[in-house]
């Protein structure tokens, strides 16, 4: 009885005594019409980058990216209660995972490899091959609600306990009301969403030792300078796709035209197939043209997120640059991918000797960031200490 009246208060009664307020606003809920607190977060970025885009309705602040990083890594935001955003987004991996498919919570492997999660606020479309997904907010449907395979396995049977499990935590009463202040009842799905991915928007990484020889700060060896000047150069072509400050073409301005790509992995039947249902952005369009393309992942922290391309088949870093010096991955059960008639025709215009891709690797292994995977704040809060 008192659990029911304390239920009532505050949720129904104070909306109503909000409705009645004088000024006529409507009574706050968890959707986007809810009133936002302004920003107090500061970015700390290197010369030449820009903050990334946030959604209005969405804005940073330190409340929502704390609230946001119990979240991410709370068991019990999951059907099972055993899985986590993190149990497929390791802080150690550069929040990308080790496993070439990851396990989801009805023990389904994803479809695709896992992708790391640093400097994720600046791509302009989320996921491999989707060019509609253009917030993290929106995105995170994926792994919530998913089906088909099932990652995070909330659905709208099992959400409503899901969501009382997580209420029942004195922690969260105090947390979600002081990262949406001013709403009656704080705990929504919609407020976890605006949380999680502002945790997401805050993992940020910029502090390579590639970064520090930017600043000034560090020096790279005679074969890692080589790698970057091959990375920028005609006969490596890695810039043309690879070539933001984030190491790929996602950032506002470094795209030129549509940036999904077929890299040439596979060719199946010598018509350019690429294995169902990983045809990349023809999954979605239908269009014939997109088979194989696929977005082109970030490179920083490359050496920490083995396996590699969006099914994880090519298990390392050498092996990976070999693809692309061979302009194309042939000789297996995939098909000779060189001859891949959807293939990007900047790869056939690849010229790296055995020695340019040792040192293309040298220079790669630079782009990992200590910091990111060992950074407090970005830790797991439910770990001993
Ligand atoms: C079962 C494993 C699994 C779980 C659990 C999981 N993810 Fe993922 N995540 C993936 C896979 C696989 C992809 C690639 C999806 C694709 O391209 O189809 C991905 C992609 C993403 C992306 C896109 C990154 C980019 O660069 O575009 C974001 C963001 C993300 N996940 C966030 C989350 C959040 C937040 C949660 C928890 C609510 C979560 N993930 C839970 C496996 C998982
Ligand atoms: C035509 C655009 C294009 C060019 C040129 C290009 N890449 Fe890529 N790269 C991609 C795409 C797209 C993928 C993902 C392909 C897939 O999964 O099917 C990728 C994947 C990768 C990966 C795997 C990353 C991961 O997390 O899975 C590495 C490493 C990489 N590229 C390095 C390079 C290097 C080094 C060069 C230059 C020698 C280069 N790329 C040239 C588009 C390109």
């Amino acid at each position: 009885m008192k659990q029911l009246a304390a239920a009532l208060l505050s949720s129904g009664l104070l909306a109503l005594l909000a409705a009645c307020q004088p000024g006529g606003q409507p009574p706050p809920r968890g959707d986007a019409a809810s009133p936002q607190p302004a920003s107090d977060w500061r970015w700390n970025l290197p010369a030449g980058v820009a903050p990334p885009p946030v959604p209005a309705d969405n804005p940073m602040t330190q409340a929502k990216f704390q609230l946001g990083r119990y979240l991410f890594y709370d068991k019990r935001l999951s059907g099972s209660g055993r899985l986590s955003c993190a149990s497929c987004h390791p802080q150690a991996k550069a929040f990308s995972d080790s496993a070439p498919l990851s396990l989801g919570d009805a023990g389904e492997r994803t479809l695709r490899n896992s992708q790391p999660l640093a400097n994720a606020a600046w791509h302009q479309t989320y996921t491999w091959a989707n060019y509609s997904l253009t917030t993290l907010e929106r995105q995170m449907d994926g792994p919530l609600f998913r089906t088909e395979p099932v990652e995070m396995g909330l659905n709208d049977r099992n959400l409503p306990a899901v969501l009382e499990r997580l209420r029942a935590d004195p922690r969260y009463a105090r947390e979600f009301a002081r990262a949406f202040p001013g709403e009656a009842s704080p705990l929504t799905l919609a407020n976890i969403v605006k949380a999680i991915a502002s945790f997401e928007r805050g993992i940020v990484s910029f502090n390579s030792r590639y970064d520090r020889y930017r600043a000034g700060q560090a020096r790279l060896s005679a074969a890692e300078l080589r790698g970057l000047k091959l990375f920028n150069s005609e006969r490596g072509q890695c810039y043309r796709c690879h070539g933001s400050p984030n190491f790929d073409d996602q950032m506002a301005g470094a795209s030129q035209g549509q940036p999904f790509h077929n890299v040439g992995l596979y060719n199946l039947d010598g018509k350019g197939g690429y294995p169902f249902p990983n045809r990349g952005v023809l999954e979605l369009s239908g269009k014939p043209s997109d088979m194989g393309r696929f977005r082109s992942p970030s490179l920083r922290n490359a050496a920490l997120t083995a396996p590699y391309m969006h099914d994880g088949s090519v298990a390392t870093l050498e092996e990976t640059i070999r693809v692309f010096a061979e302009r194309g991955r042939h000789g297996g059960k995939g098909g000779d991918g060189r001859a891949n008639p959807y293939k990007s025709p900047l790869l056939d215009r690849i010229r790296l000797s055995a020695r340019d891709q040792a040192d293309l690797l040298a220079f790669l292994k630079t782009l990992s960031d200590d910091k990111l995977v060992n950074d407090p704040a970005l830790s797991d809060p439910f770990a001993a200490p």
